[in-house]
């Protein structure tokens, strides 16, 4: 009967250890929910500036990203896609844009084997730059466009 019970508490602490250890994996990659703020002129004036010194290379000075932005380069790696609305960073949500951004395309989409020439800025931006560069390409978008984003970044409704 004891041989039991120990075995019961075994498995039970053995379960809390695996769940700890997959909480601990997941925070380590995803920080609580981002939401953007595009309504905020200060986190505005940073994100800009945090744009024109690290973004604008490959994704253009008027967010209009690399010719061919659809077609994979001899290297097999996409270009630089553009970030008004003629591409496709607005049919995202706030929290992907900020893991794409932070953590690079591959671990944002779960995909290690992903070979992307999108840097990974997490050693050299902080969440809040990070934020602050996103919600400025976000306040660009014309008010349609927003509006469709802001539906994405709805809660699903019950
Ligand atoms: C060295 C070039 C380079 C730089 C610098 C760069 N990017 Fe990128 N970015 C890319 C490429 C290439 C892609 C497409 C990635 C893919 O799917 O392979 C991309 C994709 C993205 C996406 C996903 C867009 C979508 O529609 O899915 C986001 C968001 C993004 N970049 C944000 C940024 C931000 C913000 C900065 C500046 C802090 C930045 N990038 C700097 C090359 C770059």
């Amino acid at each position: 009967m004891q041989r039991r019970y120990a075995v019961v508490a075994l498995s039970v602490a053995l379960m809390l250890a695996i769940g700890v250890s997959v909480v601990v994996k997941t925070s380590a990659l995803r920080p609580a929910t981002v939401r953007l703020l595009p309504n905020d002129a200060k986190v505005l004036a940073r994100g800009e500036t945090v744009y024109r010194n690290r973004c604008t290379a490959c994704h253009g000075q008027q967010l209009e990203g690399q010719p061919e932005w659809r077609t994979r380069g001899a290297d097999g790696l996409l270009p630089a896609p553009p970030h008004d609305e003629t591409g496709h960073t607005w049919h995202h949500a706030d929290d992907l844009l900020f893991r794409i951004t932070k953590y690079g395309v591959g671990a944002a989409i779960n995909d290690v084997t992903y070979k992307s020439s999108m840097p990974a800025f997490e050693s050299t931006l902080s969440d809040d730059e990070i934020v602050a560069v996103l919600s400025w390409i976000k306040s660009t978008w014309p008010a349609s466009v927003r509006a469709h984003n802001d539906e994405i970044n709805a809660p699903t409704k019950p």
